[in-house]
C-alpha cells in the first residue's frame, strides 16, 4: 500500500515561529516558538519578529523532527506560510523551506495563512469528525474577521469581512487600553469569568451585510475609559473583571448576529469557527449554546490548532499535493496575497 506523503511545514506569519511534520491528515509532531519580547512592547515590532524567527527556526525543525523522528531524507515536500502577514517574518520562512526543497530537490508549498486556518478543520484529530461541505466557517484572528462559505477544500468564497480593524485587535486593543499585556485577548478572557458580562452596556455597530467593523467599538470603549479615569482613577483597578467580562459579551455578540444572519441566509446549518480568537471561552460556550438552540452542527478546534501553528500550514499542503498544486522555486512570499482555488 503507497504510503501518505510526510510534508515539513514552516508557519512565520507574525510572532510565532512554529513547525510541523504532518503524514497524510496525522500529525507526527508540531512545535511553536512565541515571540514573548513584543509584550514589553505592547505589540508586534516587525524588525525584532524577523531577527527572532532567524534565530529559532533551525532549532525548532530540529526539535520537530526528533520529536517525530523523522529525517530529511524521508520528507516528501516542504511547506511554508506565503501570505498574509509581515513580509519580514514570511521571507525567514519562505526561504528557509525553499532552499530545504532546493537542496532535498523535492517540491515546496506555499499556503495561504488563513485558508489553513480553516483547512485545520481537516487535521486528524481522535474522536472528532471533520465538517461536510458545504459549510461556513468563521474565522477570527489578529488580522481577519471573516465569514467563509465552503464548498469544498479550494472553493471558499468570503461572504463578509472587517472594513476595518479584525476582532483580534479589538480584543487586543481593549486589553491594552486597561493596561494589560499584549497580546491581550487571552487576558479579557481570563478575566471575563470572574466579571459581570451586563455590567457595562456598550453599543454595537450597524454595519450593512455580513461585513463587520470594530474600529467604533475601540474608540467608544477608549473615550468610555477616560471619562471614567477623570472621575475616579482607580476605575480600571475596581471594575477590571466586570470590564472584560462586557467587552467580551459585546464582541461576540457581534460575532454572533452576523454569523446567524449568514446561516439563514445561506441555509446552512454546519459551522466551524476557526482563528486566534476562537480559542476564547465566553465566545466557545456562547457559539455553543447557539447551536444547541438552533439545531446547528458545531466545530470547534482544540486550542493548538486554532492560534497560529504550522499544522495549518502542513494540512493545507497535504491537500495541495494531493492535487499536485507545486510551486516552483521562484514564489515570492507577500503581505498581502490570493486564495488558492
Ligand atoms: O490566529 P492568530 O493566532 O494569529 C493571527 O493570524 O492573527 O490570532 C491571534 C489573535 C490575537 O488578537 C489574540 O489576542 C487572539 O487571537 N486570541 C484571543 C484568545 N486567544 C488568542 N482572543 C480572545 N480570547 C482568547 N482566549
Ligand atoms: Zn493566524
Amino acid at each position: 500500500m503507497k504510503k501518505d506523503p510526510i510534508i515539513l511545514a514552516i508557519e512565520s506569519s507574525c510572532d510565532d515561529t512554529a513547525v510541523a511534520l504532518m503524514q497524510g491528515n496525522l500529525v507526527l509532531s508540531h512545535v511553536i516558538g512565541t515571540q514573548k519580547i513584543h509584550s514589553s512592547y505592547g505589540g508586534v515590532v516587525p524588525e525584532l519578529a524577523s531577527r527572532f524567527h532567524q534565530k529559532d527556526i533551525v532549532p525548532l525543525v530540529r526539535r520537530a523532527g526528533a520529536l517525530a523522528n523523522i529525517n530529511q531524507k524521508q520528507l516528501n515536500a516542504v511547506a511554508f506560510t506565503k501570505g498574509p502577514g509581515l513580509i519580514g517574518s514570511l521571507l525567514v520562512g519562505a526561504n528557509f523551506a525553499k532552499s530545504l526543497a532546493m537542496a532535498l530537490e523535492i517540491p515546496c508549498i506555499g499556503v495561504h495563512h488563513v485558508q489553513a486556518h480553516v483547512l485545520a478543520h481537516f487535521i486528524k484529530i481522535q474522536g472528532r469528525l471533520p465538517p461536510e461541505f458545504p459549510f461556513l466557517c468563521l474565522t477570527i484572528s489578529g488580522g481577519h474577521t471573516q465569514i467563509v462559505y465552503v464548498e469544498d477544500y479550494f472553493q471558499m468564497t468570503v461572504l463578509g469581512q472587517n472594513l476595518d480593524d479584525a476582532v483580534g485587535e479589538a480584543f487586543d486593543k481593549s486589553a491594552k487600553i486597561m493596561g494589560l499585556e499584549y497580546p491581550g485577548g487571552v487576558w479579557v478572557d481570563r478575566y471575563a469569568q470572574k466579571g459581570d458580562p451586563l455590567k457595562f452596556p456598550f453599543s454595537k455597530p450597524r454595519v450593512k451585510g455580513l461585513d463587520f467593523s470594530f474600529s467604533g467599538f475601540k474608540t467608544q470603549f477608549l473615550y468610555f475609559i477616560q471619562k471614567q479615569l477623570a472621575i475616579d482613577s482607580d476605575f480600571i483597578k475596581k471594575n477590571l473583571y466586570d470590564l472584560c467580562a462586557s467587552v467580551q459579551h459585546t464582541l461576540v455578540n457581534i460575532l454572533l448576529d452576523k454569523v446567524l444572519q449568514a446561516m439563514a441566509q445561506t441555509n446552512i446549518s454546519q459551522l466551524a469557527l476557526a482563528g486566534g480568537v476562537s480559542a476564547n471561552s465566553g465566545l466557545r460556550q456562547r457559539f455553543l449554546r447557539a447551536s444547541e438552540e438552533k439545531g446547528w452542527r458545531l466545530y470547534i478546534l482544540p486550542l493548538e490548532y486554532t492560534t497560529d501553528n504550522a499544522a495549518m500550514i502542513a494540512m493545507t499542503a497535504q491537500l495541495k499535493y494531493a492535487r499536485s498544486l507545486f510551486d516552483n522555486l521562484d514564489i515570492v512570499a507577500t503581505s498581502c496575497c490570493e486564495w488558492d482555488s
